[in-house]
């Protein structure tokens, strides 16, 4: 296959301060469900994600678990975040550790760059820092503390004090680039998504933009300033950068010309560092800004943002042990509107897996392939002459393929699916109407009832494609079933916008019997 479209998507980098909670693997999911889209499309794509390792909240747990920062992260990434990506099946392409020397010479050469350039300077500054956020803080972004924090000011996003911070270090002079990102929201009213957080962001740098602390002196955990080594420097200056540095900055100009410019994923919690920040470093820097940045909404539990700090995270592997990867990558994308805050239930999940994936598309891929075993030897028949419900089915799969394709590029996944979803119902549907149960019991119905299971099984075809960015597991395992590999090739190389072409699986194709795709939960775990 050609090398397509470039498609190059980020996540976050995650602090590996502590172990990760279901909104990581959000992000990890919605990244990873839109690379394979797009891969399975034949875009040349590129997942990138990885962790964060720099700056006082990994210093400072590090040192409260007697541990140095660097063990500290090795610890964190190999027994948590990288299972994380096992747990959730993520086809991530590289995985990105701010510590590697890749990544540091990277940093080290683009600050030189923005030094040598006049972009930065040295300066005093004094104000608020929140070592939750990593970031210092305008008055109005704190609030009263409450309990033990009674009198002091805190973060509103983390609920701890605030420090009052008072440094000679150096500046990325921002506030030059106002005008100049203010002209880019406008001219690429697509540059930031959702339309809230593009409003967000306007109106932020509408106010002015201050020049930019990027160093620090009171503490040495970071990359050190390369011309002055008192200095390393700020963490989210070096985070940012990993974005180029895992994709051929510094030096290798080939991969990062077909690589960047990146879609990043954020969550709206980290908005403003990449919609704001990062294109003024790039700016400053010469390099071209990112394709867009889309901030997704906040999980919930309490009306609150699920944070390690408040400690409402849920083990992503608490739902996979129960219900399988499957079926959390379907949840998440399907029950939020991506963009939006989501709630997570637990009644919400197992009603959906029992409501959509086990009912729905389970049971849809169990009848017909148990059919076809029944009735025809386990050999997908040929179509003959469609009836016009026939041609319904085709054209439902026909639109569903290509509006998912829409609602994919327009960040929209939970449309996707919902697109895609027309399918299993109008199937299900037509079985129902078909009885292809009661055909088979009169002979003179033989042609009709082939007609029916070839144009089923057609539909699983598409199903198969269509869903696997989605539901790999499954999709992999139905594929099996249909006996697709022999006729058709390996899944994975199945063009995804031509999956809504009709009668690509032949008459004569063998299917293999299907075990349940999305087994009965038992209640008592449920309950437990
Ligand atoms: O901010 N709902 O790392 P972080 C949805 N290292 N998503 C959530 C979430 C929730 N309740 N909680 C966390 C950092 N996330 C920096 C990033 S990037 C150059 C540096 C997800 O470990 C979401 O993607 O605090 C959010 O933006 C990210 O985790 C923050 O992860
Ligand atoms: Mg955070």
């Amino acid at each position: 296959m050609p090398a397509g479209r470039p498609f190059t998507i980020t996540t976050p980098i995650f602090y590996p301060s502590d172990v990760p909670h279901i909104g990581h693997g959000y992000t990890e999911v919605a990244a990873d469900v839109l690379a394979r889209w797009h891969r399975q499309a034949g875009d040349d794509t590129w997942l990138l994600t990885g962790t964060d390792e720099h700056g006082q909240k990994m210093l400072r747990t590090a040192t409260a678990n007697d541990m140095g920062p660097r063990e500290w992260a090795d610890r964190l990434v190999q027994q948590a975040w990288l299972p994380l990506l096992e747990t959730l099946d993520i086809a991530n392409d590289d995985f990105i550790r701010t510590t590697q020397p890749r990544h540091e010479q990277g940093v080290a050469a683009f600050v030189q760059r923005l030094y040598d350039t006049g972009f930065i300077e040295a300066g005093d500054y004094e104000g608020y820092y929140c070592v939750g956020c990593e970031e210092y803080k305008q008055t109005a972004e704190l609030v009263a503390g409450t309990g033990k924090y009674e009198g002091q000011l805190v973060c509103a996003i983390h609920s701890i004090p605030v420090e009052l911070l008072s440094e000679r270090n150096y500046f990325f002079r921002m506030s030059q680039f106002t005008d100049r990102l203010l002209a880019l929201y406008e001219e690429r009213p697509d540059f930031v998504q959702p339309e809230s957080a593009r409003n967000e962001v306007v109106s932020f740098v509408k106010q002015g933009l201050a020049d930019l602390s990027i160093s620090r002196s009171s503490f040495d955990w970071g990359v050190q300033v390369p011309w002055d080594e008192r200095h390393v420097v700020y963490v989210w200056f070096d985070a940012l950068l990993n974005y180029i540095t895992a994709i051929g900055f510094d030096g290798d100009e080939a991969t990062l010309n077909r690589r960047w410019p990146a879609v990043h994923l954020v969550g709206k919690d980290i908005l403003r560092f990449h919609a704001v920040i990062w294109p003024a470093m790039l700016m400053a820097a010469g390099l071209e800004v990112p394709r867009q940045v889309f901030a997704h909404g906040w999980l919930l539990v309490g009306g609150e943002k699920m944070s390690k700090s408040k400690l409402t995270g849920i083990a992503p592997a608490s739902i996979t042990d129960v219900f399988g990867s499957d079926a959390f990558r379907y949840y998440f994308l399907r029950a939020i509107p991506f963009g939006q805050d989501g709630s997570f239930s637990w009644e919400d999940l197992a009603a959906r897996y029992q409501a959509e994936l086990a009912n729905g598309f389970g049971n849809l891929a169990s009848r017909v392939i148990a059919m076809i075993g029944r009735y025809r030897g386990g050999v997908v028949p040929a179509a003959g002459d469609p009836s016009e419900r026939d041609l319904g089915i085709r054209e439902v799969v026909r639109t569903a393929a290509i509006e998912a394709d829409l609602a994919i590029e327009r960040m929209a996944p939970h449309e996707a699916i919902a697109s895609i979803w027309r399918i299993v119902e109008e199937l299900n549907g037509y079985l129902t109407l078909e009885e292809p149960w009661a055909l088979a019991k009169r002979p003179e119905e033989a042609a009709r009832l082939d007609a029916v299971l070839a144009t089923a099984a057609e539909g699983l075809r598409a199903l198969a494609v269509l869903l696997s960015p989605v539901l790999p597991k499954a999709c992999a395992k139905l594929w099996t079933a249909l006996g697709a590999g022999g006729a058709l090739g390996l899944l994975a190389d199945q063009p995804l916008r031509s999956a809504g072409d009709w009668a690509q699986l032949p008459a004569g194709t063998a299917t293999a019997p299907l075990e349940p795709l999305f087994p009965r939960i038992e209640q008592e775990v449920l309950s437990a």
